[in-house]
Parts: structure tokens; C-alpha cells; sequence
């Protein structure tokens, strides 16, 4: 049976789109993608032209488009297609509600309309908000949003059980914490970090630098997903958590070190507006009912990412200057 996943070209979308082609060669998957600023077909070089990969290049908010592109009686929808950067969300949060919002409920009837087998929803800890330093945010807990980004993608939650329990959707949530890893958009705290300290760039460092984030391997991640597809409960929510909770000062005084670069690269700056001061996503249920844990020690997995951005400059300046986006050009003769 095909899947759709939406979204596909992003950081998380990518890695899940190499890995499930790798696992399931027969099966076709259909990436479907607006192709935003974070959309990069770079990250998905190894696919091209696998006969069990297709892109569609579309909107999740235009509902011809979506049912033009998904098959009838689709096995899945992964749905990761979103806005995804707080401090944009923060300068502007219109397209966040548009595409997270809307995007969301369009994806869901369309499913509905289809047939759909699985609805997996790709939320995030930050639905929770703050927590206080003893507390732990698990799958019942009440949603407390900070930012314009939070806040758009409960509001998403809300519409995907709202299917389950209206339609009888087959649907399930996924809240995953900080991901790193290689292709991630050099907008993000890591990928931001390391490009700088190659290139011997001031590194921002948002307030007083104690915010506290739990950081997971995206390979981690999608493994978790993988597993909540196949064997998740229908309605239920899963917390993919990496275990390795963090202040943001600690995590880049690391990556400084092992990249060798002095710490006075890192540059205190004004604070982020409402700034999250800790992230702390409980994971019982899922290790318990699916047996799933991560695998990549931090340190380990964050000199592999700081390799990769160093062995790959090209992909970094591309993504930097936008000239990535000629990609799209170049394989289907259509710029973006
Ligand atoms: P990303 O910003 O790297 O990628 C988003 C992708 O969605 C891009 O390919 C973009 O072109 C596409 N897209 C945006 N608007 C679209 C639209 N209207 N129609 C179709 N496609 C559209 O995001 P990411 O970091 O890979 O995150 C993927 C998902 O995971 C998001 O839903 C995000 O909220 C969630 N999430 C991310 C993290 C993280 O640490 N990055 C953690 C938890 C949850
Ligand atoms: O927790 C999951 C979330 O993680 C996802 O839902 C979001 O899509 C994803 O963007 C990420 O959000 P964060 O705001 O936690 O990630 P970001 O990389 O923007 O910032 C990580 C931390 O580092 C945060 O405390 C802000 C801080 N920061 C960020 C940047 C970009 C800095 O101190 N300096 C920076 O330049």
C-alpha cells in the first residue's frame, strides 16, 4: 500500500522519506511538498528517481491539490508539513495558523474522503509549554502553549482527535522534543551554531543561554515514528523524548569543543520573546507499549552531525544563501 507523507522535504520529513525507502523498496511513497524556504530537495539527492519515490509539489491547505495527489484507500498519511520556527512565528504568525491550522484540517478530511488507513500527526513538546524544574509533561497533561508556533500546533492537535472521536479516524499523535542531526536549516540553535563556529562566526546566545531542551537524534525520532505507525494504539499520543535534557550554554560549549573553536564565539543576546525556560517530555508510554528507546548516545550523535556540516559545506552554503532552491529548477524545470 502507498503512503503519503507531507512535508517530506524538510529536516524530519527527509530522514523519514531515506529511511522508510531504504526499509520498504516496494512500497510507494508520495512526498508531498509546498517546497517553502525549508523545503530542500537537496536532502533528498539519494531517492531521486527511485521508482517507489514521487514528488508532488503542493499546498496541505488547498484541498484539490491533496486529493488530486493522494491515492484511494492510502495505507498512511505522515503529516509533518508546517511552519516550524518559533522566531518566525514570533515576527509573524499568520502563515503559521494558515499552514498549521487549515493545513491540518484540510490534510485530515481529505483523508476521510480517501479512505485513509493511518493518520500520523507530527506535534511537538512544545504544546505543553514551561515546565517548573521537578515537572514532567506527559500525554495527559493540559496544553499550555507559549509561542504563535505552540499555539498553532495544538490547535492542530485539537482538529486530529476531534477526528477520531467525530469521524472515527484512525488517527495518532506523536510529541517529539529538540531533533539535530544533518540537513537540518541553519535557522535552528545547532545547525546555526556549528556553520558559525566553522566559519568562525559569532554564535547568538538567546537571554541567559539555562533554557533547557531534551535533544533526540532525528534517526531516534524517526525509528519512534516507524514503530507508532506500524503499532500504535488508534487515537492514542506518544512522547518521543531523547533523554538527554540540556541547557542550551552546555550543548554549545560541547559542539565548541569538538570543533575545536574558542568560547568566546558565543555572544550573549536580548532574549527571545517568551522564551520557554524548560522542555521535559515524559516517555513512559511509549518504551512501555511499543518498546521503543532511543539509541544514539548525545555525544556521540553530535560529533556525527558537527562531521557532517563540516563535510558538507556545500549543502551549508546552499542552504545559507538560498541557492538551493535552483535545485528544484534544475530537476523539474520549474523554479520556486
Ligand atoms: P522543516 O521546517 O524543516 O520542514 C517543513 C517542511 O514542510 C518543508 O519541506 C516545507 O516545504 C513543508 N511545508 C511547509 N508548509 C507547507 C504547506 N503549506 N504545504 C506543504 N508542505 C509545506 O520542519 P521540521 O523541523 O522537519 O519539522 C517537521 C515537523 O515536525 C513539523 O510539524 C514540526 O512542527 C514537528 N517537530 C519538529 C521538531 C524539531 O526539532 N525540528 C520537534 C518536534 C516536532
Ligand atoms: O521542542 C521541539 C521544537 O524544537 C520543535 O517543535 C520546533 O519546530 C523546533 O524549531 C524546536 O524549537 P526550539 O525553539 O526549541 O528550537 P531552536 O533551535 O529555535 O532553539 C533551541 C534553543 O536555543 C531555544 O531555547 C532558543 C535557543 N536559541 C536559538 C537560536 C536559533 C539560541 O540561544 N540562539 C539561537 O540563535
Amino acid at each position: 500500500m502507498a503512503i503519503f507523507v507531507t512535508g517530506g522535504a524538510g529536516f524530519i520529513g527527509s530522514q523519514f522519506v531515506r529511511d522508510w525507502v531504504r526499509k520498504y523498496p516496494a512500497q510507494l511513497l508520495i512526498n508531498f511538498d509546498k517546497l517553502t524556504y525549508a523545503g530542500n530537495l537537496e536532502n533528498l539527492a539519494e531517492v531521486e528517481g527511485n521508482p517507489a519515490y514521487r514528488l508532488v509539489r503542493g499546498d496541505v491547505c488547498d484541498p484539490n491539490a491533496v486529493l488530486d495527489a493522494l491515492p484511494d484507500r492510502c495505507g498512511a498519511v505522515v503529516h509533518f508539513a508546517a511552519e516550524s520556527h518559533v522566531d518566525r512565528s514570533i515576527l509573524s504568525a499568520a502563515e503559521f495558523v494558515r499552514t498549521n491550522v487549515l493545513g491540518t484540517q484540510v490534510m485530515l478530511d481529505c483523508a476521510r474522503q480517501k479512505g485513509v488507513g493511518r493518520f500520523l500527526h507530527i506535534s511537538t513538546d512544545e504544546v505543553g509549554g514551561d515546565m517548573e524544574a521537578d515537572e514532567w509533561f506527559h500525554e495527559d497533561s493540559p496544553l499550555d502553549p507559549s509561542s504563535p508556533y505552540a499555539a498553532s500546533k495544538t490547535a492542530a492537535e485539537h482538529f486530529v482527535r476531534a477526528a477520531t472521536r467525530t469521524f472515527g479516524l484512525d488517527t495518532v499523535i506523536t510529541r517529539t522534543s529538540n531533533n539535530y542531526g544533518p540537513y537540518q536549516f541553519p535557522e535552528k540553535l545547532l545547525p546555526l551554531a556549528i556553520s558559525n563556529a566553522i566559519e568562525e562566526r559569532p554564535i547568538p546566545v538567546y537571554g541567559d543561554g539555562m533554557q533547557v531542551r531534551d535533544w533526540i537524534h532525528v534517526e531516534d525520532n524517526t525509528a519512534a515514528l516507524f514503530a507508532v505507525l506500524e503499532r500504535g494504539r488508534k487515537g492514542a499520543t506518544y512522547h518521543i523524548g531523547g533523554g538527554n535534557p540540556l541547557p542550551n550554554i552546555e550543548v554549545l560549549r560541547l559542539l565548541l569543543r569538538l570543533l575545536g573553536r574558542p568560547e568566546s564565539l558565543l555572544t550573549r543576546v536580548p532574549d527571545r520573546l517568551g522564551h520557554d525556560r524548560r522542555y521535559a517530555v515524559d516517555c513512559t508510554l511509549i518504551r512501555g507499549e511499543l518498546g521503543w528507546k532511543p539509541g544514539i548516545p548525545f555525544e556521540d550523535g553530535l560529533r556525527e552531525t558537527v562531521e557532517w556540516y563540516r563535510d558538507h559545506p556545500d549543502w551549508v552554503a546552499h542552504a545559507k544563501s538560498g541557492e538551493y532552491r535552483g535545485y528544484y529548477e534544475k530537476m523539474y524545470g520549474v523554479s520556486v
